[in-house]
């Protein structure tokens, strides 16, 4: 399968031919754009066989509709950003995640916040699902019923273009949730499909009795064993009322969409590239993992997938070069450096991915007091294409689920089942001696998994510690998420802070009074923001300032050290101390170490280990975040306090 697909030489001149005359000048630039991604496109579109050719036809109509609609801010934008492709790559860039109504009310609302975000550094702004979700449970947003409208009660696509264009003003990109893989049961293209329309029946993926869903359960895993068991869902009006199954693998009103429908590629394109008008940078493709499905696998990570975007994005980049793509694929750490890009797809499928792998080494690690298991797990994967970027995130919105392979837990004498198992002990609190406080979620008694909810400060000993009225166990757990944030900032690409983790919010019961919510805990950490608490920050003496300060300092150390560009990797080292986790970077600026203990006791680390990796003397250490030059002690070591975080280079350089 991993082939190129043979794109004829003539079929980009075929395209370029039926651009329409939106003017002359408009026809040349897309003609040269379309030679330039025109051929990636093709070799995409190639999975749908004897489809591809028309498909390609309907999908430059597609682009050169759009284009003539692109305001000229937009196309200004898509100029600045051809001429600086890194643009969402260097070290200044810091991403905030939130729901609009739990920040701010509305998009309205929003808008008057960005002079909060720019103070945190703040470069890129997710903004959680906003289109129209059907009405009941929606799982938060990504059961969509119209891609077009924007949930009332947070406003109108007047307001989301109006708070892009705020954003773009002060430096901020907008992302959005493209919820591609599914869409909710109420969506027109559902109701169609049920009431037997054609073409929308082919939209689905729909079976008239078991044998087809039995067939592929055998492969497929769950995603909500608790309150959504199974992958396919009994529809009784479906076909006239005979009934029939249709794939949902989320919850029963999320029904799959049919990704080896081109229709169902056109219909999407069409979204992406009518929200991109509105003012969107960057799309999150929500559950991209999930799109292909094959009999016998466990109906993710497929090849098509990537054949998929790679089409997606580079119609994308023709008509809105200014947009970029980001990939939400929550999957083995193997299987995650395909979504930016392998073998014939290197670097031409999303722009940016989630760093699933480290987010969940970073906990397992801080449980367990010792790095070696994250060192290997941060080595495996193949280095990712020099023009991707990570997104590197300590908490989201959704639970965290222990992806840690057997094969590198077995490496280090552990089980992977009962260290999956100790995990979610420990940040339940169960676990004798945890400073956590989250909650189970999704057990799954056959198979031993279940994930984890819970804030970061309370996962992180803040809420445990409060309650004990504790002020030592408070700074070890403020400590801790400074700590995880300087992994998240040190790492290269863009971080990610989630909102209200820059306060310290804790855990926030409230969805149990709300039906549509209670069954679902990843609701504990989505707390609506506390904006009394925000107005503490600049207080150093309150806990909100003292973190707030720190997560600001991040940014700011950050932002002046090129060596944290994207293009470069983090690379885990050993640095002849169990509890302590060593990331090199080597750029030209400079080569640059980052020293994280894990432990709550003092580590040591070897001088000539520090200094070779950084290329100097004893005198030349320099930690970029303190702004010190740490010395060695009597026995030739760097001594790193309880949870201290350094950021080792020559001083003078930049790292
Ligand atoms: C993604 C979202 C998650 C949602 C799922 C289904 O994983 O992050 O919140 O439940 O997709 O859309």
């Amino acid at each position: 399968m991993d082939t190129d697909p043979v794109v004829r030489e003539d079929a980009v001149d075929l395209l370029v031919a039926r651009l329409g005359d939106g003017g002359p000048d408009d026809a040349q630039l897309l003609a040269r754009r379309l030679r330039r991604w025109g051929p990636d496109l093709l070799a995409g579109l190639a999975i749908y066989g004897d489809r591809a050719g028309h498909t390609a036809e309907r999908v430059v109509d597609l682009i050169t509709a759009a284009f003539a609609g692109r305001r000229p801010a937009l196309r200004e934008l898509d100029e600045t950003r051809l001429l600086r492709p890194d643009w969402f790559a260097g070290p200044d860039q810091v991403g905030y995640v939130c729901y609009v109504d739990r920040f701010a009310g509305t998009l309205r609302g929003v808008a008057d916040r960005i002079g909060y975000l720019r103070e945190l550094g703040v470069s890129y702004l997710h903004l959680m699902p906003l289109l129209e979700p059907r009405s009941g449970p929606d799982d938060g947003g990504y059961a969509v019923r119209d891609f077009r409208r924007v949930r009332p009660d947070l406003g109108t696509m007047a307001d989301l273009a109006g708070l892009a264009d705020a954003l773009h003003e002060q430096g901020v990109a907008l992302t959005l949730d493209l919820v591609l893989n599914h869409v909710a049961a109420e969506h027109d293209w559902a109701t169609a499909a049920v009431r037997g329309e054609q073409p929308y029946r082919d939209y689905f993926l729909h079976f008239p009795d078991r044998t087809g869903p039995d067939a592929y359960e055998a492969a497929l895993p769950q995603v909500f064993p608790d309150f959504a068991p199974g992958n396919f869902s009994w529809v009784p009006g479906w076909d006239g009322g005979r009934g029939g199954w249709v794939w949902t693998t989320f919850n029963t009103f999320q029904w799959d969409l049919n990704w080896a429908n081109p229709d169902v590629f056109c219909e999407l394109l069409d979204v992406i590239l009518t929200l991109a008008n509105v003012g969107v940078d960057c799309f999150r493709l929500d559950a991209i993992a999930f799109l292909w499905k094959r009999l016998g696998t466990s109906c993710q990570n497929q090849p098509e997938v990537h054949d998929i975007v790679m089409a997606l994005r580079a119609a994308t980049r023709i008509a809105a070069p200014a947009v970029i793509f980001k990939a939400e694929a929550i999957v083995a750490p193997e299987a995650l450096p395909a979504y930016l890009g392998t073998g014939r797809h290197a670097g031409k499928v999303c722009d940016v991915a989630y760093h699933n792998s480290l987010m969940v080494q970073l906990w397992s690690a801080l449980a367990s007091g010792e790095a070696g298991l994250a060192r290997r797990a941060l080595a495996g994967p193949p280095p990712k294409p020099v023009t991707c970027a990570w997104a590197t995130y300590v908490r989201c919105h959704d639970d965290i689920g222990w992806a840690v392979s057997d094969a590198d837990a077995g490496a280090l004498g552990l089980s992977g089942v009962e260290h999956r198992a100790f995990l979610s002990q420990f940040y339940s609190g169960e676990f004798d001696g945890s400073f956590a406080k989250g909650q189970v979620f999704q057990a799954n008694p056959q198979t031993r998994d279940s994930r984890i909810s819970g804030t970061l400060a309370s996962l992180a000993g803040l809420e445990a510690a409060l309650a004990a009225g504790d002020g030592q166990l408070v700074d070890l757990a403020a400590a801790r998420i400074f700590l995880l944030h300087a992994v998240i900032f040190g790492y290269g690409g863009i971080p990610l802070i989630y909102m209200g983790d820059e306060i310290g919010l804790l855990n926030d019961q409230s969805y149990l009074s709300d039906p549509d919510l209670a069954d679902d805990n990843r609701w504990l950490h989505r707390p609506w923001m506390s904006w009394q608490r925000a107005g503490l920050r600049h207080d150093p003496g309150t806990l909100e300032g003292r973190l707030f300060a720190g997560v600001r300092h991040l940014a700011q150390v950050r932002a002046a050290l090129p060596g944290l560009h994207a293009a470069v990797e983090s690379v885990p080292v050993d640095v002849e101390a169990a509890g302590v986790l060593g990331l090199h970077r080597r750029h030209p600026a400079g080569a640059l170490l980052q020293l994280y203990n894990l432990t709550p006791t003092w580590q040591r680390v070897p001088g000539w280990k520090v200094e070779q990796l950084i290329g100097t003397g004893p005198a030349g250490v320099w930690d970029h975040l303190s702004g010190v030059a740490p010395t060695t002690g009597s026995d030739g070591g760097y001594h790193l306090p309880p949870y201290a975080a350094w950021w080792v280079g020559r001083p003078g350089t930049p790292g």
